[in-house]
């Protein structure tokens, strides 16, 4: 039997089915790839800019109501897949090679959840087919390891071509790094600036973390040498600050979300 209708048609039916969030047609934004037709049956790959899309649902019954419309079709397969855009490069910041994203978690005071977010944030993104990596830069309360039931892992060290490289620590599909690993619990530690300075640099750019959509960094409370060297080091996408309704937490809230501004 030969085709009834072709990839052409396809596409202008397909073309005025809009990305809701960015408001253009998928095919104007490349996002309809390798239609292929075999009788009345039509497949194509939908590519999103997040695996994480929540409308992603909808877009495929756009799509496949679009497709129904020609004449002759028995089926529309949609495969679904996502390439993340990777955030914008700013002058005086070093990215990491391979990291589309970096994204902080901060708080103003401890113990307001913010390790509890940052680290569900990243299972939700792995969850959703993300490449996920996490830093634990909270020197205070280093609880990633934990929470990601990695307590008794150790980050390994390797010899790389530019010298040594961290294999970080993986479990729940989320490569992890954490100041934990590096510091005897029952001790209390002391960092001075320029020595955190350094470790969250290491942690940054000489682990392995391979190609990652998203890292998600798990800051100390506060607006300390950590935040200061994070903002200086890398260019970030975005920065969530944690915090509780009270008077005094939203305050120092607000002077934490003035730094990253
Ligand atoms: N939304 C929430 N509601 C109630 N308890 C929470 C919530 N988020 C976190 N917690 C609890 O509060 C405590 C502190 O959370 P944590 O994420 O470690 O805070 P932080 O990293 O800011 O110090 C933990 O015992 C955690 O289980
Ligand atoms: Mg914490």
């Amino acid at each position: 039997m030969s085709a009834i209708v072709d990839v052409t048609s396809v596409l202008e039916v397909l073309r005025p089915v809009q990305d809701p969030e960015l408001r253009k047609s998928l095919v104007e934004l490349n996002m309809i790839r390798n239609v292929k037709i075999e009788g009345g049956n039509v497949s194509f790959t939908l590519v999103l800019t997040t695996p994480a899309c929540p409308l992603r649902e909808f877009i495929v019954e756009d799509c496949q109501k679009a497709v129904r419309q020609l004449p002759g079709i028995a089926d529309v397969v949609v495969d679904v897949t996502a390439e993340t855009p990777k955030q914008k490069d700013l002058p005086n910041r070093q990215g990491i090679p391979g990291v589309k994203n970096i994204i902080a978690i901060s708080s103003g005071k401890g113990g307001v959840g913010k390790t509890t977010v940052a680290v569900n944030v990243a299972a939700a993104l792995a969850n959703s087919g993300a490449k996920v990596g996490m830093l634990d830069a909270d020197i205070y309360g280093p609880n990633v390891p934990t929470m990601l039931g990695l307590e008794s892992a150790q980050v390994m060290v390797q010899q790389g071509a530019s010298g040594e490289v961290l294999e970080p620590a993986f479990n729940h599909g989320i490569k992890m790094v954490s100041m934990g690993f590096l510091i005897d619990k029952d001790q209390p530690v002391i960092w001075r600036g320029p020595m955190l300075n350094g470790i969250i640099r290491q942690f940054l750019y000489q682990v392995q973390w391979g190609e990652l959509d998203y890292l998600v960094v798990d800051l100390p409370p506060g607006t300390g040498d950590a935040q200061l060297t994070l903002i200086q080091a890398v260019p970030m996408a975005g920065a969530a600050i944690v915090t509780t309704p009270q008077n005094v937490a939203l305050l120092d809230a607000r002077k934490g979300l003035k730094m990253f501004q």
